[in-house]
């Protein structure tokens, strides 16, 4: 039997976001709630139509983030991940108690590598798990999404006998996914389109992709799966996610609207929101985006040779198939300086997209008014740095109150620090192999720790050398890492602050249980 698909009118696409599940679970991406949270709120903000928050199960943590994302988000659908199993079901289910729209999301490997070395089940087992779970998960919810994991390398028979079972226990969505990146686009519509075609209750699921990037495919095959006949598309703000990382949303989201006379779709997404999105998951998961990234990179829409400066000057179709303001990309515009006021501040917060409470909004007037007396220019880009700072310490035990470094040729560097710790001011001083090192060594006399400094990176906020330097701090302990980051004109001020906002994180950790049950979602 073969059916066709309707491509002649536009369809919806759902956009299902997977940023705090699968991309949050890449070595060293790790968010902390609040930032599970304001990333979550983007997404619910830009139109994002299903936001899978995490995986309940997993730990302590994330069961707590996927439901504070459950209670807060107002237009989209909160997903939470589960194994095929009672347990991981109920969690997921707990989790997302308070969610106005919820979706359980739950996944057995099918593959035959999957079957025997990871599950060590035969094909009748994991039939009946899949049917056992898909029920358990549709006695919860409605809405309940199954995926036969490592589906791309699955014998095509099984994998229509599981996706129809799943389907008949209530599965309302079918996500095929690519957990190891391994598809072409033309093969991956193909198998979208046989199981639509083969699976006699197709028609009552939407079908889905989720489409990993070991070969840098991930957005083609997404693409190809829609054509294939699937209408909702995984994917992560700049395309984080395990290894090599997801489909990337905004790359999805515009060769859908670039290229509506072959792709004849649509989605509910504000591609206006997209660098911003970009920029905050940038931000704190500390993954830099490369300058040539599709849609979102520092250079996307930067054009250096001659002969393009003259096309896109004379008119910018000549080498633009999309305008930087669709993405979201303004001008740098230049903020007001030490003598604006309060009601100018807040416009500009506004107009960035951050509502403070009152006294979130002092702190953070107070620190732009130092900063407009130390940095002559203020940009946007100062303004987002210094509220994103601004919001992710305000709660923390630990500060920086003054950092003197002895720095030059002539060493050893040495750092004099105070921290307030909990109230208390106590300062030390340390030597070490350069300014870094020692300002390090410094915060450990005060606050000892054995973690690992596993990346320590700056970037200049704008440019000038009077520029805010952002440095980003991951430590890695127990095989745990957090990441943390600060922005400061003094580059080894924004260092002081960052590992010291990375110590606090990890005291939190510490203070919370937080078992790790799994870890074995792709
Ligand atoms: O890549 C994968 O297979 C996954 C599943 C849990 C959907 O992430
Ligand atoms: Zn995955």
């Amino acid at each position: 039997m073969t059916k066709t698909i309707d491509t002649t009118g536009k369809d919806r696409v759902i956009i299902f976001d997977t940023t705090l599940r699968d991309g949050e679970q890449s070595p060293g991406a790790s968010m902390t709630l609040e930032e599970k949270i304001q990333v979550a709120d983007l997404l619910d903000e830009m139109g994002v139509d299903v936001i899978e928050a995490g995986f309940p199960i997993a730990s302590n943590g994330d069961f707590e983030a996927v439901s504070e994302i459950a209670k807060r988000v107002k237009r989209a659908v909160v997903c939470g991940l589960a194994r095929a199993s009672q347990n991981d079901i109920d969690r997921a289910a707990e989790a997302l108690r308070h969610a106005e729209r919820r979706r359980i999301h739950t996944f057995i490997g099918t593959s035959p590598l999957h079957r025997q070395y990871q599950l060590q089940l035969s094909t009748e087992q994991v039939y009946e798990k899949v049917i056992a779970s898909v029920t358990r998960a549709r006695s919860h919810t409605d809405d309940v999404e199954w995926s036969p994991m490592d589906a791309t390398r699955t014998e095509h028979d099984f994998l229509c006998r599981v996706v129809e079972a799943a389907i008949k226990a209530g599965a309302t969505t079918i996500n095929i996914p690519d957990t190891v990146g391994y598809a072409t686009p033309e093969e991956f519509r193909s198998l979208i389109a046989m199981l639509i075609a083969r699976v006699p209750n197709a028609d009552k699921a939407v079908f889905s992709t989720h489409c990993h990037d070991d070969l840098g495919m991930a957005v083609a095959n997404s693409l190809g799966g829609l054509l294939g006949g699937a209408r909702q598309i995984e994917c992560t703000i700049n395309g984080l996610g395990e290894r090599a990382g997801n489909a990337a949303l905004e790359e999805v989201v515009m060769a859908i609207r670039t290229r509506g006379d072959v792709l004849p779709f649509y989605t509910n997404v504000d591609a206006s929101m997209l660098v911003r999105a970009s920029k905050l998951v940038s931000s704190v998961s500390a993954f830099p985006v490369q300058y040539n990234k599709a849609i979102v990179g520092k250079n996307a829409f930067a054009h250096e040779s001659g002969i393009h400066q003259d096309g896109v000057l004379k008119n910018a179709q000549t080498y633009e198939i999309m305008t930087p303001e669709s993405v979201g990309l303004k001008e740098s515009s230049l903020v007001m300086g030490k003598h604006s006021g309060r009601h100018a501040f807040r416009e500009k917060l506004g107009e960035l997209g951050f509502q403070l409470g009152d006294n979130a909004f002092e702190d953070a007037f107070r620190r732009f008014k130092d900063l407009a007396d130390r940095k002559k220019h203020v940009f946007d880009e100062d303004i987002e740095a210094l509220v994103e700072d601004e919001v992710a310490t305000r709660s923390e035990l630990i500060k920086v109150i003054a950092l003197t470094v002895i720095a030059g040729t002539g060493g050893p560097q040495k750092a004099i620090i105070t921290l307030d710790v909990d109230g208390r001011h106590e300062t030390r001083e340390a030597t070490g192999n350069g300014p870094v090192d020692a300002t390090f060594n410094a915060i450990k006399s005060i606050i000892p720790n054995k973690a690992k400094l596993s990346l320590f990176q700056v970037h200049a906020v704008t440019e000038g050398t009077d520029a805010q330097a952002e440095v980003s701090v991951r430590l890695e302990e127990d095989g745990k890492s957090v990441t943390a980051r600060a922005a400061d004109p003094d580059t080894l001020v924004s260092a002081a602050k960052a590992y010291v906002s990375a110590v606090n994180k990890l005291m939190t950790r510490r203070a919370k249980t937080a078992p790790a049950a799994v870890a074995e979602a792709g």
